[in-house]
């Protein structure tokens, strides 16, 4: 059996940006640093009035066909992964089809499209389907179209407002892949939480502090079960490993669990013990929360330590790049930090072709999951190809009035100006409603 996994990737960011650490801190009068260095954010990429979940797909996805020389007929299946959904019935594929059908011969009438839920992780999900759907065997020679797009956005002065982002990366999964070929091998923890969740609501009701423990668990239990399904996992066994992103903090306290968690009972651990001791053993305590106090007191020195600090610079921080300049794209977030692990390693000229990576994926409600990916010969020229750096540098600087009006379009509960502050160029735009109250698009 061939390797399936991606053959390519493009990416769309919304066309606006508010600046964190400057119009967002000295606005709500926060220190800079609580963006910068705490959540580890300096910006979030948001839609302007005409960008939504469907235009940033349908663009993201355009790309990707343009520069794969793809017509309609060679993709067999579209699937949408969103939490930002507008509709209960129709999905958001169809959507996407229809845009791509006004700029391509042809359509996708032999393509079965779906839209996945399931938080944060069903961009993840998608790319399973697709990988199952094709090592079935009924892809008939054909690729999946998995488009993870969202606008993340906040209610106004929710803790979340800012973790807020907003873009679509759009993957092409297909047998004998050019970027990464995904691992049969899979980890899972999943269990009935309310850490976050949007019952039929434009924003989240969302438990910040209690999400971030959730996702804490819950990776470590898919961490735990991926484990058990290969010979050994240790954190230097891969070049990068890309998590769910919903600010790059999280993936600081994430990483320093996974590590201590994979040196346990290892010669790392053994090495380590010369500066900071042996790890605390649950046996070794009478109370639970005695061993808990002594593994916070592990982890503070395991975190100074030079191993550590070396690990974490080489294998997580590039991973992160993207997420501080475009904030959290929630479906799409974790696939946006695979792409930055690989433009860092195509800046320093590294030669990654038969390296792996370790991705986390993580939805609230809650489930994690982990596989293994080998990145593939064609790598760098996928990569090289992105242009996801100028469009970040091309965003409009929202100022705060500016901010609170586009905002404001996107809550669908006002009915307000829809006042745009770019001009698109070579993209799908939201055109208004139709008689049924559904949303139309064109391309301009
Ligand atoms: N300088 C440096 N760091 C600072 C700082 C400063 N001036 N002020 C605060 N910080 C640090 C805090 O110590 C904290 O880091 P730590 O968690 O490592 O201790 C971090 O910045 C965030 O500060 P905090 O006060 O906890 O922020 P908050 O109460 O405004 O909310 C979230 C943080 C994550 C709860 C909130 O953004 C949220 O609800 N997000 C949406 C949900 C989410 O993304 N969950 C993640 C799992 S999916």
């Amino acid at each position: 059996m061939s390797s399936i996994g991606i053959d390519a990737v493009e990416i769309w960011s919304g066309n606006l940006e508010l600046d964190l650490t400057t119009t967002f801190a000295d606005e709500k009068g926060d220190d800079p640093e609580k963006y910068a260095k705490g959540l580890g954010l300096h910006a979030s990429s948001l839609p302007d009035a005409y960008e939504d979940i469907v235009t940033m797909g349908a663009n993201a996805a355009q790309r990707l066909m343009d520069r794969k020389e793809l017509a309609p007929e060679d993709v067999g299946r579209i699937d949408v992964a969103t939490e930002s959904s507008f509709d209960n019935s129709k999905p958001v594929s169809t959507y996407i089809a229809g845009c791509l059908e006004q700029v391509y011969d042809g359509d996708f009438h032999h393509a079965n499209k779906g839209e996945r839920k399931f938080a944060c992780i069903a961009g993840t999900q998608s790319l399973n389907d697709a990988y199952n759907w094709i090592r079935a065997g009924r892809n008939r020679g054909r690729a999946a179209l998995v488009v993870a797009t969202d606008t993340a956005l906040y209610a106004r002065g929710d803790a979340g407002e800012a973790t807020q982002g907003a873009g679509a990366i759009a993957m092409l999964v297909d047998e004998d892949p050019s970027l990464v070929a995904l691992s049969p091998e899979q980890g899972y923890g999943s269990a009935d939480e309310t850490d976050f969740l949007k019952p039929n609501q434009q924003f989240p009701s969302v438990d910040g502090k209690r999400s971030i423990q959730v996702y804490l668990d819950r990776m470590l239990e898919a961490g735990q079960q991926f484990e058990t399904q290969t010979s050994s996992v240790h954190p230097t066994d891969f070049a990068y490993i890309p998590f769910h992103t919903p600010f790059p903090g999280m993936v600081r306290k994430v990483a320093l669990l996974g590590f201590r968690h994979t040196v346990r009972g290892t010669p790392m651990e053994e090495h380590l013990a010369d500066d900071i001791g042996l790890q605390p053993r649950e046996t070794e305590f009478d109370d639970r929360d005695a061993y808990e106090a002594a593994i916070r007191d592990y982890m503070d020195d395991l975190r100074q330590t030079d191993e550590y600090e070396g690990w974490y610079a080489d294998r997580i921080e590039p991973t992160l790049a993207l997420s501080r300049k475009v904030g959290n794209w929630y479906t799409g977030s974790v696939h946006i930090a695979r792409v930055s692990a690989l433009l860092d390693a195509y800046s320093a000229g590294k030669d990654l072709a038969g390296d792996h990576l370790l991705v986390g994926s993580y939805g609230s409600g809650a489930q994690a999951e982990m596989h293994a990916e080998t990145v593939m010969d064609g790598w760098q020229n996928e990569i090289r190809q992105l242009t996801i750096d100028d469009q970040i540098a091309d965003r409009h600087d929202l100022s705060f009035e500016e901010y609170e009006a586009i905002h404001d379009v996107h809550n669908y509960d006002k009915d307000v100006p829809r006042t745009r502050f770019t001009t698109p160029s070579s993209e799908f735009v939201f055109d208004g409603w139709g008689p049924m109250g559904e949303r139309q698009y064109r391309f301009v």
